[in-house]
């Protein structure tokens, strides 16, 4: 028997402790964990001053995996708004996903057959929906220089060949029928590069998996005209953000996407792809799901338990099977209410 994983749970800002502890309760339920709580974000900026501290990012470092709720809020936006030097609950999750070299982030999109009529897209056009998007995550626009001078601000965008070769790869290795590569080589330089060096990429590593290249304005289009068709979107930093949030919708709501990022040599980051939802935070009605999947995601990839993550992912299906619905979903239930119904299905 190895030894017993250890989890660093960073539950952050608004919903974010609600659904971290329903969380902790799922981990509980299927194994057997040594679980620690630290502080991340906006929780950290209040106690702190800054939104992660050495302490924490070496927790996290000395972790089996990391799982992350949600940072962010209206507090914290304001004082930036009244003096911008001040910390920002986000730097603590780019810091994290940095410090701790996670350069791959996957974010699977499988809408759970029982929400196809949730969706705001006709169920014809979302049936049949099982995409990756894999997003690079710790270079491009995100984590170039940034500034102003006077009225002028700028934000640069940078990558290298071995930033996109790394991400291209885990693309390649992950896809079953084709890999589409989303760029805007038309535009940008750092798109041009992008393009050519996944095209190389493909030629000599990977030639027998399919590759198609989308404009990113056409993906974005094509993601919702035409989502069964894709399989592994690879794309830049700021593109897989947008296109990320767009391709939840399929699931029928933000709150059911998961997340994995992984690649560096340390433990992985798990997280739910939406926010801190600071508008219903404290209402006890929050949806776990996307936090459940991301526990699922982090049991499979970041652990190796492969039975368990199986074991969560299928009763969340039956769960919404079972008819729950949160208020995302256009249901009642309680963020309690989905706990329960999860934990009853395992
Ligand atoms: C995400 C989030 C983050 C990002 C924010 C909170 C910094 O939107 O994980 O998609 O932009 O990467
Ligand atoms: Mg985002």
């Amino acid at each position: 028997m190895p030894t017993t994983p250890k989890i660093a749970i960073l539950p952050g800002d608004g919903i974010g402790p609600e659904i971290a502890a329903a969380a902790v309760r799922l981990l509980e339920h299927v194994g057997d964990f040594e679980l620690t709580e630290h502080e991340i974000g906006g929780a950290s900026i209040d106690a702190h001053g800054t939104a992660l501290t050495d302490e924490v990012l070496e927790a996290c470092r000395g972790a089996d995996a990391v799982l992350l709720a949600a940072v962010g809020g209206p507090k914290w936006d304001a004082a930036v708004a009244a003096d911008p030097s001040a910390p920002r609950p986000e730097q603590g999750l780019l810091g994290l996903r940095k410090g701790l070299g996670l350069f791959a982030n996957l974010r699977p999109v499988r809408p759970s057959p029982a929400l196809l009529d949730a969706s705001p897209l006709k169920r014809e056009r979302i049936e049949g929906t099982d995409l990756l998007v894999v997003r690079e995550l710790t270079g491009g626009i995100y984590f170039g220089d940034s500034g102003r001078d006077g009225d002028t601000a700028h934000d640069d965008c940078a990558y290298s060949v071995d930033e996109i070769e790394r991400i291209a790869r885990i693309a390649f290795e992950s896809a079953r029928t084709k890999v589409t590569s989303v760029d805007k080589a038309n535009v940008l330089e750092t798109s041009r590069l992008w393009r050519e060096t996944v095209t190389r990429l493909h030629a000599d590593e990977l030639p027998d998996v399919p590759l198609e290249h989308l404009l990113v304005d056409n993906a974005a289009m094509q993601l919702v005209s035409r989502p069964a068709d894709f399989d592994v979107i690879v794309t830049e930093n700021l593109f897989g953000d947008i296109l990320s949030d767009e391709a939840a919708m399929l699931t029928g709501s933000l709150g059911m996407l998961p997340s994995a990022s992984v690649g560096g040599d340390g433990p992985g980051l798990f997280e739910p792809v939406h926010g801190s939802a600071p508008d219903i935070a404290g209402t006890g009605s929050a949806n776990p799901l996307a936090t459940f999947g991301s526990v699922a995601l982090m049991l499979r990839h970041g652990l190796g338990l492969d039975d368990e993550a199986a074991a969560v992912e299928s009763a969340i299906d039956r769960a919404l099977d079972g008819g729950l619905r949160t208020a995302d979903l256009g249901g009642d239930a309680t963020t309690e209410d989905a706990t329960r119904a999860v934990l009853a299905q395992i």
